[in-house]
């Protein structure tokens, strides 16, 4: 076992399973998405969410910019989509995997998500490298099967 303290930390986090989302946004007519695994509710009355998004993270700008956001909960068949929206794909080409449409907000989502979360901006907070975001739920929509894509120990699936 490592006893460097950074290592440690990243090795624990690696036994963490955790579900796999995009999160998407729309700004000025561009699109914009990333894959995520730090998406938790906050509170059911209200409902809230909070993900934590690289200070890098090319969706974060349109998000703090106030433009309304979405939180699309993967399938276990959603593997490709998740991995061009992690950085195999650049921009918006990422859309061209999966089946997306565009909202009434110009929000995109992903249409056989497990679930979609859509969501305005509540709160930021600073997490060092990061940005951790607060989401007041607008409204949500999901499918009947139960069958999310899990990331855990750096591959999906439970291992
Ligand atoms: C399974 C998985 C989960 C991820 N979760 C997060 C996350 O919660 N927050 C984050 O900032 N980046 C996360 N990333 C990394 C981003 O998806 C990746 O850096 C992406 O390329 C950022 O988009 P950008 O290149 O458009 O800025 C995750 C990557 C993977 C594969």
């Amino acid at each position: 076992m490592s006893h460097d303290g950074f290592d440690d930390f990243r090795h624990s986090m690696r036994r963490l399973a955790a579900g796999v989302s995009i999160i998407t946004c729309g700004h000025q007519g561009n699109r914009f998405g990333m894959t995520i695994t730090s998406m938790i509710s906050v509170s059911f009355d209200p409902p809230s969410i909070l993900v934590s998004l690289n200070k890098k993270s090319s969706v974060l700008q349109p998000i703090l910019a106030e433009s309304p956001f979405c939180v699309n909960i993967l399938s276990a068949s959603h593997r490709d989509v998740s991995h061009a929206f992690s950085g195999a794909t650049p921009g918006a080409d990422r859309f061209a995997t999966g089946t997306w449409a565009i909202d009434a907000q110009g929000t995109p989502y992903l249409v056989d998500a497990e679930a979609n979360i859509f969501c305005t901006l509540h709160d930021v907070l600073d997490g060092f490298t990061h940005q951790v975001l607060i989401g007041r739920v607008a409204r949500s929509r999901h499918g009947h099967a139960v069958n999310p894509l899990v990331y855990c120990n750096g591959a999906y699936g439970l291992g």
